[in-house]
C-alpha cells in the first residue's frame, strides 16, 4: 500500500512502524515530531559497509553529517562501523561530546575558520578536507605554530554537472566548493601541500551534487575524472596518493513518482567505474571512500503533524493545516521538493479529499504538499509526511520562535527520545536585555 515496504496498518486502522502506532507516539510526544525507524536506518548503514566490502577491496564509508546529526545518531554510526563527515566546529563538538572517535571524522566546508582548523588539529580529526589554496596556506600556519601535522585530502572540482536541483550541484567549475582540476588549481595546491613538511597530503575528494537518480554516466565520469587526476599527480608531482573520496549524492523516494538506485547497485557501479579507471591508468587502487548523508536517513523519516483549521475557499483549494511547517521542512519552498503524507489515525481510509498542506508561519510560501489526495481531514487528526529524515531537522529554522521538534528513534517496538522537545524558555535563554533598558519597558 506505501511505497515504504516498512510501514503497516494495525488492527485500529493507525500508521505503525517497528510495531509502534503512530498516534500513540504522537499522544505521547506531542506534534510536530520527527520520528526515525532506526532499524531501517542501520539497515541502510549495513548495507553500505557491506556492499563496499564486496565490491572493493580497501573502503570506507563516511556519513555526512550534514544530512542528520545529533549524539546519538554519533554513536549509532560508530556502532555500525561509519565514519563521519563534518562541516563546523558544531558538528565536531557533537562528534565529541558523543565520544565518537576523532579519528575517524572528516572535516569538510569551504570556508572552515582559523579557530575551526585549531580545533580539528587539537581534537585529532582524521582528515581535514581543504577545499582552497587560501585555506591550505591558513592550515599551514596553523600547523606550524602548534608543531602538529594535518592529514588532508584536497575537494576538487572533476566538471561534473549532475542531473539535480542547481542549489545542490557541485561538482561543475562554477561553484564555491573545491580546487578546479582543469584550471590547475587542484595541481598546483597538490605541489603547494607536498612543499610543506606540516601537511600529509593523502588524496582527493569530490561531490557532485545530491539527490541524484541518474548514477551510471556521472560517477562514470567522476571516476574518469578523479583517476585521471591521481594520475597526472603520479606523472607531475612523482608521489601516488592512496585515497578517492568520491562524495556522496545518491536520491531517495520521497514520492512513489521516485524510483532510485538501490544502495548496492550504486555502491558496484561507483566501485566498477574506479577499477576500470585505474586498469585503464595502470594505477594501483586507492582506498575508496563514499560520503552518503541522504540515502541513510532520509527515508526513515517521518515527521507527525496535528491538523489545525481546514479552510476550503470554494472552486480554488482547500488548505489543511499542520502544527509545523516550513520551520521543520524548508525543503519544498527552498527546492520546490515534493512529499506525500498519510493520515496515520486513517490509514486503512480511502482518499477523498484533494488538499493543499500548509504550515503556521507567517509566509504565504510557507506550504509543505500541493494536491495531496487524503481520507477528509478532520480537526486533531495525525498527519505523517514520509521521508523527511535527511535535511530537515539539521535545516530547522527558528522563524516565528516555534520550539524546535523532537527526535524520537523507533526500534522493535521501543520509542526511544533522542532529543527532546525545545522549550519557551530554550527559545528565551540566550537572549539578553542590556542593564540599560528601563526594567518593565515604557516609562
Ligand atoms: N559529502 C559532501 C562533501 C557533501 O557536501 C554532501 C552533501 C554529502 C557528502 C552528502 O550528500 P547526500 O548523500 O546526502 O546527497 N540541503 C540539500 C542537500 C545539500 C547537500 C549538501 N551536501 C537538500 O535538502 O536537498
Amino acid at each position: 500500500m506505501f511505497f515504504l515496504e516498512w510501514m503497516e496498518v494495525n488492527g485500529k486502522g493507525n500508521l505503525e512502524v517497528e510495531g509502534y502506532d503512530l498516534v500513540e507516539l504522537a499522544r505521547e510526544y506531542g506534534t510536530p515530531l520527527y520520528v526515525y525507524n532506526e532499524e531501517q536506518m542501520r539497515r541502510k548503514c549495513r548495507n553500505y559497509v557491506d556492499s563496499l566490502r564486496a565490491n572493493y577491496p580497501d573502503g570506507e564509508i563516511i556519513y555526512a553529517g550534514k544530512a542528520f546529526l545529533v549524539k546519538a545518531m554519533c554513536r549509532l554510526l560508530a556502532e555500525e562501523g561509519l565514519s563521519l563527515d563534518v562541516v563546523s566546529g558544531g558538528e565536531i563538538y557533537t562528534a565529541l561530546q558523543a565520544g565518537y572517535p576523532m579519528e575517524r571524522v572528516y572535516f569538510h566546508g569551504n570556508n572552515k575558520t582559523p579557530q575551526e582548523l585549531e580545533m580539528a588539529l587539537d581534537m585529532g580529526v582524521g582528515r581535514i578536507v581543504v577545499d582552497s589554496i587560501m585555506e591550505l596556506d591558513l592550515l599551514n600556519g596553523i600547523a606550524a605554530k602548534k608543531e602538529k601535522n594535518a592529514d588532508i585530502l584536497f575537494r576538487v572540482k572533476p566538471g561534473v554537472s549532475a542531473h539535480t536541483h542547481s542549489y545542490i550541484q557541485t561538482g561543475q567549475m562554477d561553484s564555491k566548493f573545491g580546487l578546479g582540476i582543469e584550471d590547475g588549481q587542484a595541481m598546483e595546491a597538490v605541489q603547494k601541500a607536498l612543499d610543506s613538511s606540516y601537511i600529509n597530503l593523502h588524496g582527493i575528494h569530490c561531490h557532485i551534487g545530491s539527490q541524484i537518480f541518474d548514477v551510471q554516466e556521472p560517477y562514470r565520469l567522476v571516476a574518469q575524472k578523479m583517476v585521471g587526476f591521481l594520475n597526472e599527480v603520479r606523472e607531475n608531482a612523482e608521489v601516488t596518493l592512496q585515497e578517492l573520496n568520491v562524495g556522496g549524492g545518491l536520491g531517495i523516494r520521497h514520492t512513489s513518482q521516485d524510483s532510485p538506485v538501490a544502495i548496492e547497485d550504486f555502491v558496484q557501479i561507483v566501485s566498477e567505474a574506479v577499477r576500470q579507471e585505474c586498469e585503464k591508468n595502470n594505477f594501483p587502487l586507492p582506498k575508496l571512500m563514499m560520503e552518503p548523508g541522504r540515502s541513510i536517513c532520509g527515508e526513515p523519516g517521518i515527521t507527525l503533524y496535528t491538523v489545525g483549521n481546514i479552510k476550503d475557499i470554494p472552486g480554488i483549494r482547500t488548505y489543511v493545516s499542520v502544527d509545523g511547517g516550513m520551520m521543520d521542512n524548508l525543503r519544498p519552498a527552498l527546492y520546490n521538493a515534493s512529499y506525500e503524507a498519510v493520515l496515520a489515525n486513517k490509514a486503512t481510509e480511502s482518499p477523498e479529499a484533494t488538499v493543499t498542506v500548509a504550515g503556521k508561519v507567517c509566509e504565504s510560501g510557507d506550504v509543505l504538499i500541493k494536491d495531496l489526495e487524503i481520507p477528509s481531514p478532520e480537526r486533531g487528526d495525525i498527519m505523517a509526511v514520509l521521508t523527511t529524515g535527511a535535511y530537515h531537522f539539521s535545516m530547522y529554522s527558528d522563524y516565528n520562535r516555534n520550539p524546535r521538534p523532537p527526535v524520537v528513534f523507533l526500534r522493535n517496538g521501543q520509542a526511544k527520545e533522542v532529543v527532546r522537545r525545545e522549550t519557551f524558555e530554550d527559545i528565551v535563554g540566550m537572549d539578553i536585555i542590556p542593564s540599560e533598558f528601563e526594567e518593565g519597558g515604557n516609562e
